[in-house]
């Protein structure tokens, strides 16, 4: 991967769209938030790892997006770049879902909340250590090919959990405890291998 993202070799033809007023060019395969990344255009984003494919889980990245006369919120990590479309990173109602994510994700993800602004949750049952970002789960089947970590249950009590019994030993590891978001998995790893 090149510095933006763009995956190397891969084809050369390109497209122009227009991102917060600016024309960027960027290759087909390229996706809304890799070309935005390219201009110099930043696009908070929690669950995006360029090292894994996009999932899509956070939605923190979402921006309006302009396709002829149709506008709607999309999430820049999994939506690809379309010659002619208008993408706004900063529009309010952008900031306003941003937030929202934030809250929900709270307390996890702090440093991103605070970011945004968020230094409270009107929700009442505020999440732990995990935000569900997947980034563990995904780097360790895609990249270390261990499978170490899995999603337990579904909707509200979707909670991340380790495969039991499983050969790996986090500790030694360890590569996926930068990429956590929450900080949950570090914590966990410590008591779950002791
Ligand atoms: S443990 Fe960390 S990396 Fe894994 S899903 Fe939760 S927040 Fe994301
Ligand atoms: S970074 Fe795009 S949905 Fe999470």
């Amino acid at each position: 991967m090149s510095d933006h993202g763009f995956a190397k070799g891969e084809a050369m033809k390109q497209v122009t769209l227009t991102i917060d007023g600016r024309q960027v060019e960027a290759p087909t395969t390229a996706t809304v938030l890799q070309a935005a990344k390219s201009a110099g255009i930043y696009i908070p984003a929690l669950c995006h790892d360029e090292r894994i494919k996009p999932f899509g889980a956070c939605r923190v990245c979402m921006v309006e997006v302009t396709k002829g006369k149709r506008t709607r919120l999309v999430a820049s990590c999994c939506y690809p770049v379309e010659e002619g479309i208008v993408v706004k990173t900063d529009t309010e109602k952008v900031k306003k879902i941003r937030k929202l994510v934030a809250e929900l994700l709270w307390p996890a993800a702090l440093p991103l909340a605070l970011e945004l602004g968020v230094t409270s949750s009107r929700f009442s049952a505020p999440r732990g250590e995990c935000s569900l970002c997947g980034l563990c789960v995904r780097y360790c089947d895609e990249v270390k090919k261990q499978n170490a970590v899995y999603f337990e249950g579904r909707g509200i009590d979707r909670e991340l959990a380790f495969v039991p019994g499983v050969k790996v030993d986090c500790r030694a590891c360890r590569e996926c405890f930068d990429l956590c978001t929450g900080g949950w998995i570090m914590n966990e790893a410590s008591k779950a291998f002791e």
